[in-house]
């Protein structure tokens, strides 16, 4: 008699088994977002990029292509938009050409500690800039100040001139020092830039496009 007048919640038997259904649970939970997140995470391939299929990061090839930013008022933020084909430091680089260009900037910036002072994708330092979308600044566009100042009329070449020796052009009242990046490392560095400007990154940096308005009204560098 007495056993029936127990309460629920004081049955060792029933949080057992809710402790075994909630680990279940949470284990085939946590087995499904690490597959979903690998799945959105994956380098896409030149095949993707030929036939338009958009994933959020790109291959490197994306170097060849031009890439723009526009508002997706589907998704309240900017999305990276990958257009037409476009010559890179004046040339269409192959699959291979197009992976050791990437690799050479990734570890060339690694080796000159840009997180020092800049965030990649949110990681690093305060001092400078955030450099997620800097291959998308206007200052570096055709009008922005970038060009005329490095005396180039590329991005690519304007951005790798300044890589090079960025004392020499006061773009800021911060000025960043000269690393000693040769031509090559500052093609690369370029390139992980342009790469990683065409990654979906949700519209992180959220106040870059802010930025480029004020841009606009009269700065001489988005940020
Ligand atoms: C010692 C600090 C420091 C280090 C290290 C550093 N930078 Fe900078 N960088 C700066 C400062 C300061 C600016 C100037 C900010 C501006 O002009 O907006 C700058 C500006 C830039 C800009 C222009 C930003 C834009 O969007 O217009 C780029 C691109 C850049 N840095 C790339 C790099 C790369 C790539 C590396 C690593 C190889 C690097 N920086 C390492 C301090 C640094």
């Amino acid at each position: 008699m007495a056993k029936e007048n127990l309460s629920v919640w004081t049955s060792i038997p029933f949080w057992r088994r809710s402790a075994a259904w909630v680990t279940g649970f949470a284990t085939m939970l946590l087995i499904w977002l690490t597959f979903d997140t690998m799945g959105q995470i994956g380098m896409g391939t030149e095949a993707d990029l030929a036939k338009g299929i958009t994933k959020r990061v790109p291959a490197p090839t994306v170097i060849n292509y031009h890439i723009d930013y526009q508002m997706s008022e589907k998704r309240g933020h900017e999305v990276p938009v990958i257009g037409k084909k476009q010559p890179f430091f004046g040339k269409e680089w192959s699959e291979k050409e197009a992976a050791a260009l990437l690799h050479l900037g990734k570890l060339t910036s690694q080796a000159k500690n840009c997180m020092n002072c800049h965030t990649l994708l949110g990681n690093g330092a305060y001092y400078a800039p955030d450099l997620t979308k800097a291959w998308l600044d206007p200052a570096w566009q055709k009008g922005g100040a970038m060009q005329p100042m490095t005396g180039k009329n590329t991005v690519e070449e304007a951005m790798a001139e300044f890589l090079q020796h960025p004392s020499q052009y006061p773009t800021h009242a911060r000025m960043m020092p000269d690393l000693k990046i040769t031509a090559d490392e500052a093609k690369g560095l370029v390139a992980f830039l342009k790469h990683m400007s065409s990654i979906d990154t949700n519209g992180f940096p959220r106040n870059f496009s802010k930025t480029v308005e004020q841009f606009k009204a009269g700065g001489t560098n988005a940020h």
